[in-house]
């Protein structure tokens, strides 16, 4: 049996739905905090329980009888060393024979601020003695997609990412590689380094929306305090203007790069293209 936290969430649907066709629906276990989120998975088989990061109790029986498990990383930045604590201590009380972590990018040196608490969170794992796997996440593209419909508007896309290539893949990437290492044997002990198999700066991704609708669109770059300003001008509230400002700074230091090919390794076909992602976010 295998469980996945953050079942409700965009990584972990996409998980749940890859595990779904690897295995029987009742082998897999969606942890939620809110059920009702996710009662289109319960009807189709899939075992719904109740597991909230703050709640340690809800978290040892959520993954009670369970093999394995993957601790999606929560989108509470700045609480969430205590709360894969928690979940980290509930595994071990579960007796769970495989902790997978979807940490960040080069956890262990990245230069983006986002990476510390994942870097806590990685000792706490080895600390705790499970067998576990790490699976160090790239930037989603879907994060530098959002900023197209603004582009367009403004013929203009900001960041502070410089010159700094990004190796960034799809969502649906990163959860196939998941389900592959769930579903595969001899995990215990590796730590994967998960990326897209091209590179891009923001100027050329400006350079591909131009191409790709036929409108003028330029990069400015911008110093982080400015970024994060246009951000709040934008509405983003304050937390995530400062994590995506401090990131482009983080990638401008190369912080968001790699070019070990591990994920297209993973999932046995190359990444989701950017250009092809544009495409759909541009129909
Ligand atoms: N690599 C990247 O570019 C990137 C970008 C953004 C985030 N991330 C990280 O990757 C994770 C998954 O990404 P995503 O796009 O799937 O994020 P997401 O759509 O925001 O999903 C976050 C998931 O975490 C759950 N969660 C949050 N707090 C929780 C708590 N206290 N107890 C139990 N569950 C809780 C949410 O539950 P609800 O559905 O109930 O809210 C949701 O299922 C994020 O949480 C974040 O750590 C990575």
């Amino acid at each position: 049996m295998i469980v996945v936290t953050g079942a409700s969430g965009q990584l972990g649907r996409l998980v749940i739905e890859a595990l779904l066709k690897k295995l029987p629906a009742g082998e897999i276990v969606a942890a939620v905090r809110n059920p009702e989120k996710v009662a289109d998975l319960a009807a189709r088989g899939v075992q719904v329980r109740p597991a909230d990061y703050n709640q340690p109790d809800s978290l040892v029986a959520a993954f009670a009888g369970a093999d394995k498990l993957l601790l999606i990383s929560g989108s509470e930045v700045g609480s969430r060393v205590a709360q894969h604590r928690a979940v980290i201590d509930a595994a071990k009380a579960a007796g769970i024979g495989l902790l997978a972590y979807t940490s960040i990018l080069h956890a262990a040196t990245s230069p983006l601020p986002l990476a510390a608490e994942h870097k806590e969170t990685e000792s706490l794992i080895r600390a705790s003695g499970l067998p576990a796997v790490i699976l160090r996440n790239g930037w989603y593209s879907e994060n530098y997609l959002a900023g197209v419909p603004a582009a367009l508007q403004y013929g203009v896309l900001l960041g502070s990412a410089g010159e700094g290539r990004i190796a960034s893949a799809a969502r649906l990437d990163y959860a196939e590689a998941a389900a592959a290492l769930l579903t595969q044997d001899n995990q215990a002990g590796r730590i994967y380094e998960l990326a897209g198999d091209e590179a891009y700066t923001l100027g050329e991704l400006a350079g591909e929306i131009a191409k790709q609708s036929g409108k003028a669109v330029a990069y400015q770059n911008l110093p982080e305090s400015d970024f994060k300003a246009a951000l709040l001008g934008a509405g983003l509230p304050d937390g995530l203007a400062t994590l995506l400002a401090e990131s482009d700074v983080g990638a401008s230091k190369g912080g968001l790069f790699d070019d070990g090919r591990q994920l297209s390794q993973l999932i046995g076909r190359p990444t989701t293209p950017l250009v092809e992602q544009l495409k759909l976010a541009l129909a």
